[in-house]
C-alpha cells in the first residue's frame, strides 16, 4: 500500500472511486451527490486551501481523502477533512484510519494548528479527534447531527473557545452536506 499527495491527474480515478463506494453504502443517487461534491470541491477550491492523500495498491486508488481550509476567528490554520473513502472490498482493512494518520502527520508538518471533521465519533476517536461544542468552535453550517462535530489540535495546544464564525469552502459550504 502506498500512500501520497492527491493530485489533479489522479481526479477521474478519485471520483470514479467516491462513486462506487457510496453507492454500495448508500444506494445510486448518495453516489451520484457524492461524486458531484468531489468533483466540485476539486474544481473550485483554490490550490492552496485543499489537501487529498490517496492510498494506491498496484497503482489503482483504493483509498482517498481530502482535507479543506476552515477559516477560525482565531486565526488559526485550519482544516476539516471530508469525504472520506476506501474501496469497498477492503474496507475494514485499516487502510482508513492508515490514510487518515498519514493525513494528520502532514497537516502537522506544514504547522496546521487544527483538524476537524464530522462525522461517527466512534470512527474518529480513533483517530484523535474528539467532540466538540459549538459553543467553543461554531460549525460553518447548522449541524443536523452535532454529535459529529469533531476537532483535534495537531500543536499540542488546547482548543480554547473562539467567538464568532467559521468559514468552509465553497463546495462544503452547503447545508445539505451538515
Ligand atoms: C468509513 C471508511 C472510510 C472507514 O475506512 P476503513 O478502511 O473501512 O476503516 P478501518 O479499517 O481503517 O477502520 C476499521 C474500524 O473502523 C470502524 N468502522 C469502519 N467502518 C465503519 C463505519 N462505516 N461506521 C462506523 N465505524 C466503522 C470499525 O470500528 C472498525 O473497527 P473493527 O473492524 O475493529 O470493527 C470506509 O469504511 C468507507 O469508505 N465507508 C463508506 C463511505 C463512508 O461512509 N465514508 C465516511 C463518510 S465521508
Amino acid at each position: 500500500m502506498k500512500f501520497s499527495l492527491f493530485n489533479e491527474s489522479k481526479s477521474p480515478e478519485v471520483i470514479d472511486l467516491f462513486k462506487r463506494v457510496f453507492s454500495a453504502s448508500e444506494g445510486e443517487a448518495e453516489g451520484q451527490v457524492i461524486a458531484d461534491f468531489v468533483a466540485k470541491i476539486i474544481t473550485t477550491t483554490a490550490p492552496q486551501d485543499l489537501i487529498g492523500y490517496i492510498a494506491e495498491e498496484s497503482e489503482i486508488v483504493v483509498g482517498c481523502i481530502f482535507f479543506s481550509r476552515l477559516a477560525v476567528p482565531s486565526g488559526q490554520v485550519a482544516f476539516i477533512l471530508s469525504p472520506v473513502a476506501v474501496s469497498t472490498d477492503i474496507q475494514r482493512t485499516g487502510i482508513g484510519q492508515k490514510l487518515i494518520k498519514y493525513g494528520l502527520e502532514h497537516l502537522k508538518s506544514l504547522n496546521v494548528n487544527l483538524a476537524f471533521t464530522y462525522g461517527d465519533p466512534s470512527y474518529y476517536s480513533k483517530l484523535g479527534f474528539e467532540q466538540i461544542d459549538e459553543s467553543t468552535v461554531k460549525a460553518p453550517c447548522p449541524l443536523s447531527q452535532p454529535i459529529g462535530w469533531l476537532a483535534q489540535s495537531l500543536d499540542g495546544q488546547v482548543i480554547h473557545p473562539m467567538a464568532g464564525p467559521t468559514q468552509c469552502v465553497e463546495a462544503l459550504n452547503d447545508p445539505g452536506l451538515w
